[in-house]
């Protein structure tokens, strides 16, 4: 009997090629135009229970997959491969539980999503964004002395919020501008921060010292809402904050309040909550609040890494290999 994979929408040729190639290997995916979206949670879940069941299920960040899903899904589900690098959308503690291996994709779009990073800081305190929209609407006013003026990028300090990959990525990138790097981290990692020249300081340090503060630690219990009032208090009233981790990592009214109070000078998002955001939503007005669509690591080539290695995963769970990118602490 084939092993059967769920995959919950539509996902790119190049990982789709790997799954066809590999024998006895059954893949279910929704038919156009339903795959072209996210999975409702609800078909997900009915789709997994049933029979005769499923032995793996490729989803995506857009998925939630929590207690009652697996339950759903039964013994017969072995392992659950997201393509994507965060995976706060999976409970990873209930799979564990339940015995299931969980991939993930990182690496594949550290630079990526770094080369973005460096684009939305520079667009943030550029004001590129604010430049394109006044020629796009015929306000382009006469050129004066401080029209259009921004913030330098190059000898700011930057302070990085979690070394990471990305993160270590960012500060070797932000090396060529003559940056200043400053990091916090739950771990010291001094060597490994050393070959970026970046320094460890506390976060409340980290976040009184930066011009350019960025977010790139995991959403966990710990960092829900790492950036609200307390933190924007303690920034300077020059500063950036970057986010291209994920939403709920910031608090969205406390900073309306903090960008229209001069409390920080402006904000690039990447994520928020929630996805997509519409267009009536307060911080969409503001002129220093540069917003983007999830796009940071939205190259044709990272998300064809994205999804091979996602196939990969998938494939040495029904080898009965280890994945050759696991969750953290999921391995067997
Ligand atoms: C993007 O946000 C990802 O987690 O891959
Ligand atoms: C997070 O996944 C990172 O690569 O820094």
């Amino acid at each position: 009997e084939p092993w059967r994979v769920l995959v919950t929408r539509n996902f790119p040729e190049a990982g789709m090629s790997i799954l066809r190639e590999e024998p006895n290997l059954e893949v279910v995916i929704p038919d156009e135009p339903e795959a072209s979206d996210a999975m409702p949670y609800d078909k997900m879940k009915a789709m997994l229970s049933e029979a005769p069941g499923y032995d793996a299920l490729l989803c995506f960040l857009t998925d939630k997959i929590d207690p009652p899903l697996l339950d759903a899904a039964g013994s017969r589900l072995k392992t659950i491969s997201t393509m994507s690098v965060g995976f706060n959308h999976m409970d990873v503690d209930a799979g564990k539980e339940r015995g299931l291996t969980m991939g993930h994709t990182p690496d594949v779009l550290t630079n990526t999503v770094a080369d973005f990073i460096l684009g939305m800081t520079i667009s943030t305190m550029r004001r590129i964004p604010a430049g394109v929209k006044v020629v796009k609407d015929d306000v382009w006013g006469k050129w004066a002395p401080l029209y259009m003026c921004g913030r330098d990028v190059h000898h700011a300090t930057v302070g990085i919020m979690g070394l990471g990959r990305i993160g270590m990525a960012v500060a070797k990138r932000l090396m060529g501008f003559d940056c200043e790097i400053l990091y916090s981290d739950a771990f010291r990692m001094d060597e490994r921060a050393a070959t970026v020249g970046a320094t460890y300081v506390e976060f409340d340090d980290l976040l009184a010292r930066s011009d350019i503060v960025i977010p790139l630690c995991p959403l966990t219990p710990e960092t829900t809402g790492l950036f609200g009032a307390d933190a924007f208090g303690k920034m300077k009233e020059t500063a950036v904050l970057i986010n291209c981790s994920r939403g709920e990592i910031v608090n969205q009214d406390a900073l309306y309040d903090a960008l229209t109070s001069g409390s920080i000078w402006a904000a690039g998002l990447d994520v928020t909550v929630p996805e997509p955001l519409p267009a009536s939503d307060k911080l969409v007005a503001l002129e220093n609040c540069v917003i983007v669509p999830h796009m940071a690591s939205a190259t044709v080539a990272c998300r064809e890494d994205m999804a091979r290695i996602a196939a990969r995963n998938v494939v040495a769970a029904h080898r009965g290999e280890k994945l050759p990118h696991a969750v953290p602490g999921t391995t067997k």
